[in-house]
């Protein structure tokens, strides 16, 4: 494959750095800026610390620095990082299978309102994501964390990031497994390890039994979906090579059955291949799914089993379809009895006092089991009050029987706190589900929004129903105005599929309401018996959508 030359395949003898990541990489692991950050940045403060270890190596514990406040997003593209950073930092915590227990989401809160400005986001990957944050307190933020257990390694980088899982594990009937001591497995023994702390890119991990797919594990590199296996006994169907981002490919399965007790040595193999075989001398093709693009799944897989397991792996069926929402608001029964009650938040953002609330309502009602899910949403488990505590949540306005734009609006980072923004998203999503909910009172079929403020697809805008992609126009006087590019009817599940674009599909930020609004009454219109709002889009004339 002469094409593939010079990727910079560590296997194939590409030792050598091919651009800065990698030569920062190189210099020293991403993993060693923890005592230095301990020993000295805490100490001398934000000047003090070595750009590298700045713009690079502080990923590895989940920290980027913030945008500077006020610089609209029309300058995103033309200013040097240096001007477009802020001395204060976003941390991400990361929350494997987006489990805490009511004492760790409590010391998060306190973290957020002692150290953040009382600011905190549930992203779309089960993390919790707090800002303002000054490197001199990051060591005692450490201290917290790591005393219930929690961590901020790896939480961003080149290096396994979060391992996502259903947050109902363990409690739902319906379930194929519990997938719990797996993710548990590898996120113990690899998180953290040098082994697989200079991978050529980020890598995320899905590791779920559930049935309903909350996880989206055709978006991530690595997905274990809980199925039944050639004898009957539950294991996991994998798949690899997902991702979204500016060049978006679902993951494809490589036909094998992994057994419980293998995932461990699965993940690791699988995460191996990435970290030899992997492309590393463009940033743009350095993900998983484009080396899965080149080799297919049968050679991934036989590279797989021949160089990193242990014994092959037999064939396995594939995961029963399902159309059931991918989210958890509402109330569900667990097999106990008990119920499993999920809220909404706003777009994702919430504050260190309102989850210490929630930490509270969590032992209140609850045995203190709190989730996170992938939609920006929380799960208190364990209920047997549901009356009580439902009631409770309102009051916090948290609902848990939240309108449909409410329950199906995400949004990404964003101008306010991100580099790369374009556009402003959270409040302009809160905006947007405000505004859709007065226009449309009742409308109670799901549909997803998903607020982006630029094409990393932070907010997956490409598997929404309608996807809002943040960019600048241009107004009546050659002024820059937000705007969105707009992309209608993706979805994952049966014959999943990226929205589509249409030509010149533009609107601007403040029209974006009047558009949706237009476009879903048009839905309610000519919407065939139980037809979704995406297979509508896929039979859609052009100027239904326009
Ligand atoms: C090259 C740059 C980036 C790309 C390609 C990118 C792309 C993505 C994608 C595809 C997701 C995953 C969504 C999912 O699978 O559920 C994601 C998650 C996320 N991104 Fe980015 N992103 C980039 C940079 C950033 C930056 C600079 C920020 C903020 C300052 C950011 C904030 C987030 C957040 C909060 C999440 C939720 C994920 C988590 O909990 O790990 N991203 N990003
Ligand atoms: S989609 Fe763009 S603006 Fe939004 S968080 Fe990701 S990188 Fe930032």
């Amino acid at each position: 494959m002469p094409a593939r030359l010079g990727q910079g395949q560590w296997a194939l003898g590409y030792r050598e750095p091919l651009n800065k990541n990698e030569q920062v990489k190189k210099d020293n692991d991403g993993l060693a800026v923890r005592q230095r950050i301990i020993d000295v940045y805490a100490h001398r403060g934000f000047a003090s610390i070595d750009p590298a270890d700045l713009r690079n190596r502080f990923r590895w514990y989940g920290l980027y620095t913030q945008r500077a406040q006020g610089i609209p997003g029309g300058r995103t593209a033309v200013l040097e990082p240096e001007e477009l950073e802020d001395e204060f930092f976003m941390l991400r915590v990361r929350i494997d299978g987006g489990q805490l227990s009511a004492a760790q989401l409590r010391t998060v809160a306190g973290v957020a309102g002692e150290f953040g400005r009382d600011v905190a986001d549930v992203t779309d990957r089960q993390n919790i994501q707090l800002h303002w944050i000054r490197i001199e307190d990051v060591p005692e933020i450490w201290r917290r964390l790591e005393g219930v257990g929690l961590s901020t390694t790896e939480a961003c980088g080149d290096t396994p990031r979060v391992i996502v899982g259903c947050p109902l594990a363990g409690v739902l009937a319906d379930e194929v497994l519990d997938a719990t001591p797996q993710l548990r497995a590898v996120a113990d023994r690899y998180i953290g390890d040098p082994a697989f702390s200079n991978l050529p890119r980020k890598y995320k991990s899905s590791i779920s039994g559930c049935t309903r797919f909350c996880t989206s594990h055709e978006i991530n590199d690595i997905g274990l979906v809980g199925v039944l296996g050639p004898d009957g006994s539950p294991g996991f169907d994998l798949w690899v090579g997902g991702g979204l981002s500016t060049n978006p490919k679902f993951g494809q399965r490589l036909g094998a059955f992994v057994e419980p007790a293998r995932v461990p040595e699965v993940w690791a193999g699988v995460t191996g291949v990435f970290r030899d075989y992997g492309y590393r001398r463009s940033r743009q093709h350095a993900r998983l799914k484009f080396l899965l693009a080149d080799w297919g799944p049968e050679r991934f897989r036989t590279v797989l089993e021949k160089e990193y397991l242990a014994a092959p792996l037999p064939d396995g069926p594939a995961p029963p379809e399902s159309t059931v929402e991918r989210d958890h608001v509402g109330v569900a029964e667990q097999r106990d009895g008990r119920y499993a009650v999920g809220f909404a938040l706003r777009t994702g953002r919430t504050s260190g006092t309102q989850l210490a609330r929630i930490a509270g309502l969590s032992e209140e009602f609850g045995a203190g089991r709190v989730r996170t899910t992938g939609q920006q949403q929380m799960v208190i488990l364990d209920v047997s009050d549901v009356d009580g505590l439902v009631a409770e949540l309102d009051a916090q306005d948290l609902p848990v029987r939240p309108s449909t734009f409410r329950r199906g609006t995400i949004a990404c980072t964003g101008l306010e706190f991100c580099k790369l923004a374009i556009v402003e998203t959270k409040v302009r999503g809160q905006w947007l589900y405000d505004e859709l909910e007065r226009r449309l009172p009742g409308f109670d079929e799901p549909v997803t929004i998903n607020v982006n403020g630029c094409p990393n697809s932070c907010a997956r805008f490409q598997t929404a129903d309608i996807g809002l992609k943040g960019q600048i126009g241009r107004g009546p006087d050659g002024e820059d105005i937000e705007s969105f590019q707009v992309h209608l009817g993706g979805h994952l599940g049966a014959e999943s599929s990226f929205g589509k674009k249409f030509r010149g599909l533009k609107v601007t930020a403040a029209e974006s309401a009047d558009y949706v609004e237009r476009v879903l009454r048009g839905y309610l219109e000519r919407r065939e018996p139980g037809e979704r709002f995406a297979a509508y889009v896929a039979r859609a004339e052009e100027t239904w959508l326009t």
